[in-house]
């Protein structure tokens, strides 16, 4: 457990009970996702149950309780991208990365998810990692896009 970073993170709350969404959000930025036993020491230094922490945890999905990829993908699975082939490349990203959509790599390379509509429709299909948005998107561009983000 990395309680130094924690006990910063805390430190920046003084009235730590009332900010638990605050603080999640800074343990989430520092650690990719909440980690349990930093989840744990918080619930006992600001005295709220850990299953409100969690219950907090599992309603916004900004918040991961598992650890996410370096490289956060999302394929676009709104209408006009459905139209056009999403299905093919989410099941490409899926095959090339041997991971479930919502699943992260066992290497933490990859996160894949989908959103709905990201107001790209005249790229459809779309593919956003990170802050990069390719469109037009074919499944054979699917290697060459990954290979970009690979170290
Ligand atoms: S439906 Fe994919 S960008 Fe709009």
């Amino acid at each position: 457990m990395d309680l130094k970073a924690v006990n910063e993170i805390l430190s920046q709350f003084p009235e730590e009970r009332g900010n638990l969404i605050g603080i999640l959000h800074e343990v989430q930025n520092y650690f990719s996702y909440l980690p349990e036993a930093e989840l744990r020491y918080i619930s006992k230094k600001i005295d709220i149950p850990i299953t409100q922490i969690y219950s907090v945890a599992n309603f916004y999905n900004r918040f991961s309780l598992a650890p996410k990829g370096n490289n956060q993908i999302c394929v676009c699975m709104g209408t006009a991208c459905h139209v056009k082939g999403s299905e093919k490349i989410m099941n490409e990203l899926q095959e090339k990365l041997q991971i479930q959509k919502g699943e992260t790599t066992e290497d933490l390379l990859f996160s894949l998810d989908e959103v709905r509509c990201i107001g790209a429709c005249g790229l459809a299909p779309a593919v956003v990692v990170n802050e990069d948005t390719h469109g037009l998107v074919k499944p054979k561009m699917v290697g060459k896009i990954l290979s970009k983000y690979k170290p």
